[in-house]
């Protein structure tokens, strides 16, 4: 890590190891920040994890993208898919490895929280189509990141899966009020600092803060309404989901923040389906 940011000591207490984010991921993450940035450094910074070429380009050439030739090269792909979807992909690829199929995390069955993520990442794209279509880039990776505090809860504090999962089955409590009640803070603010910890850019962190409720987010913020869509979307079609109590509505608020109607939910939802069935199993691929 570059910078060494303090955790609050509540969150310390629980999470000894901090996980670090891989470095090609800081880097790409600069670069593609940066308006200097040419398509040589990025493909370079890249180039230094062959395994991480391997599957960016297996990605690269699934059906999802679309690209009407074989791609063969990092060149390639950011010639044909630009900067901010290979950043996509570089993070798709790397937080994969985070993700173990065979681990199960609270709420979801095994691996279904990769699962949850992935279609996340496609919902939210499509839910910029459909309304803020200049931000589909980042919703693509604010979709899939936008849980990554449940992954480090569930994987790093022990012991508490059980009881969250009881809390919301016969104490009615939400997800987050359950994780509060039996850890102390929630999966919101948990991958919030986290991803503040990683250095990830601020409308990420925002996303990942208040998808459960983005009605907290500032005014200019459109991204965790958006996430917050397509995580409703997602979880009402049950990708992974094991226990119904994961299940919540998208609120009023949030569709009336991006501008997107009530009845074009069903044909968002249908739009959803069709692509996840098609094309996550390339992307679940990635984390075996
Ligand atoms: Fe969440
Ligand atoms: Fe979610």
């Amino acid at each position: 890590m570059e910078t060494e940011k303090r955790l609050p000591p509540k969150i310390l207490k629980e999470i000894k190891e901090i996980p670090t984010i891989p470095d090609v991921v800081v880097k790409v993450m600069q670069l593609t920040r940066d308006p200097n940035a040419s398509a040589k450094q990025l493909t370079m910074a890249i180039a230094n994890d062959p395994g991480l070429t391997g599957n960016l380009l297996r990605l690269c050439n699934s059906a999802y993208y679309g690209i009407p030739r074989v791609v063969s090269s990092l060149n390639q792909a950011v010639m044909y898919l630009g900067f901010h979807t290979v950043r996509n992909l570089v993070l798709t690829c790397s937080v994969s490895r985070f993700f173990n199929p065979q681990k199960r995390i609270y709420g979801y069955v095994k691996g279904g929280l990769w699962y949850h993520s992935v279609a996340s990442a496609m919902a939210s794209e499509q839910v910029c189509k459909l309304t803020q279509n200049n931000l589909r880039d980042s919703a693509f990776t604010a979709g899939l990141l936008h849980d990554i505090g449940q992954l480090i809860m569930g994987t790093s504090i022990k012991d508490t899966a059980e009881t969250i999962v009881d809390l919301m089955k016969n104490g009615g409590l939400t997800e987050l009020d359950a994780e509060e009640e039996a850890v102390g803070f929630s999966h919101v603010e948990l991958g919030a600092v986290l991803a503040d910890q990683w250095n990830f850019p601020v409308e990420l962190i925002q996303a990942i803060r208040y998808h459960h409720h983005p009605d907290q987010a500032p005014d200019a913020s459109f991204l965790p309404a958006i996430v917050h869509v397509a995580n409703a979307i997602v979880l009402d079609l049950g990708y992974g989901v094991e226990i119904e109590e994961m299940k919540h509505p998208a609120k009023p608020e949030a569709l009336q923040k991006i501008g997107l109607q009530p009845d074009q939910l069903d044909e968002l939802k249908t739009r959803v389906a069709e692509l996840v069935t098609q094309n996550a199993p390339n992307f679940l691929a990635m984390a075996d």
